[in-house]
């Protein structure tokens, strides 16, 4: 494995050279300063796709860039033409390599590093009552999957100068269970009351919390329920003290009308009938709609952190092409500082 939960050379890589060390947004650097990034948010909403672009605009920088994705639903294999999605880093663009946790074969993993005897260890990773103590320790599997990341994210290149990977992304799972993985950390170290797992707890709570080495982006959807679960779960990654960095408003509908052509398509309306008529109402109904979506912006940006508005792609996301388009209005918002609003 590229980067196990066996003991491997976990030198602390340095994390940011950002100054910050406590969590007072107005000084927190940019997302694009953060060598880690979460992107979270509801089923749907493009999770796979901004992870995708985020990915190609670090990439484009000159950044060595990982994506990560969690849970193995290989969406973002398919979105990068990969033929599968592996477990081991693969490249997939210029300075772009993706990799898939598995979050049971990792537990495995984990368990079979944590055994003296490797003969012991084959017999129980194969037995019924290993699976069933696996699937039901508490946390094991979130610890696991979250231990998984962060050892990607302090790994060494072999002249233990530098990090391996300048930046990695994580394609997490939908806000409840990825808070939930998040907090993972916090609450073992809590449980674990001193002794190893306590201490590796510790590490990788204090990287995932470093508002100078990790970045949660909340990505909604332009529309009032999405918007207002975000901004719910940005309360809540801020009250377990997790460092949120930038809101994603996606699939934005393109401005077409000014305010002066709202005004002159009105009162052009008074004068015509039938197709025409409905022509301008259509005009109407897509500029009410633009106005509507510039309102749940702003109310995003109440959350505090900077919004980076990203269009949506009329031939879809699902493409090549698309993402590129993506990656280039993602540049354009990351560099916005957290705390601004
Ligand atoms: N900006 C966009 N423009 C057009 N389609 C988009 C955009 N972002 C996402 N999509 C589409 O929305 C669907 C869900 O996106 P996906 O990234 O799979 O969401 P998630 O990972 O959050 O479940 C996909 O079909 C994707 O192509
Ligand atoms: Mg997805």
């Amino acid at each position: 494995m590229a980067a196990s939960n066996a003991p491997r050379q976990r030198g602390a890589a340095p994390v940011s050279s950002g100054p910050t060390l406590t969590s007072q947004h107005a000084i927190d650097p940019p997302l694009a300063e953060r060598r880690l990034c979460f992107v979270l948010g509801k089923g749907g909403v493009g999770k796979s796709t901004v992870s995708a672009a985020l990915g190609i605009a670090y990439a484009r920088q000159g950044h060595r860039t990982l994506l990560l994705e969690v849970a193995g639903r290989d969406r973002l294999s398919r979105l990068l033409d990969r033929a599968d999605a592996s477990t081991e880093p693969t490249v997939v663009g210029e300075g772009l390599y993706a990799a898939t946790i598995d979050p049971e074969e990792a537990t495995e993993e984990y368990l079979r590093g944590q055994l003296p005897v490797r003969a012991i260890a084959d017999v129980l990773a194969g037995s019924k009552t290993f699976r069933t103590f696996t699937q039901a320790a508490p946390g094991l599997k979130e610890m696991v999957t979250l231990g998984k990341i962060w050892s990607y994210a302090v790994e060494l290149r072999p002249d233990q100068e530098a990090p391996e990977w300048d930046r990695l992304v994580v394609d997490a799972p939908a806000t409840g269970h990825a808070v939930a993985l998040l907090e993972t950390a916090a609450n073992v170290r809590e449980i674990a009351q001193g002794g190893p797992i306590h201490e590796q707890a510790e590490r990788i709570r204090e990287v995932i919390s470093h508002p100078a080495a990790t970045g949660i982006a909340v990505v909604a959807r332009p529309d009032e329920l999405p918007v207002s679960e975000a901004l719910d779960a940005i309360d809540r990654l801020r009250a377990a003290e997790l460092p949120v960095a930038a809101a994603i408003l996606n699939c934005i509908t393109p401005r077409r009308f000014s305010d002066e052509d709202v005004a002159a398509l009105e009162s052009a309306r008074a004068l015509v009938n039938g197709s025409e008529r409905g022509a301008i109402d259509a005009a109407l109904a897509e500029s009410r709609r633009a106005a509507r979506e510039a309102r749940h912006a702003r109310d995003l940006e109440g959350g505090g952190v900077p919004v980076i508005r990203l269009p949506l792609l009329a031939r879809g996301a699902g493409r090549l092409a698309g993402l590129e388009e993506l990656a280039s209005a993602v540049t354009d918002g990351l560099s916005q500082r957290a705390g601004v609003a």
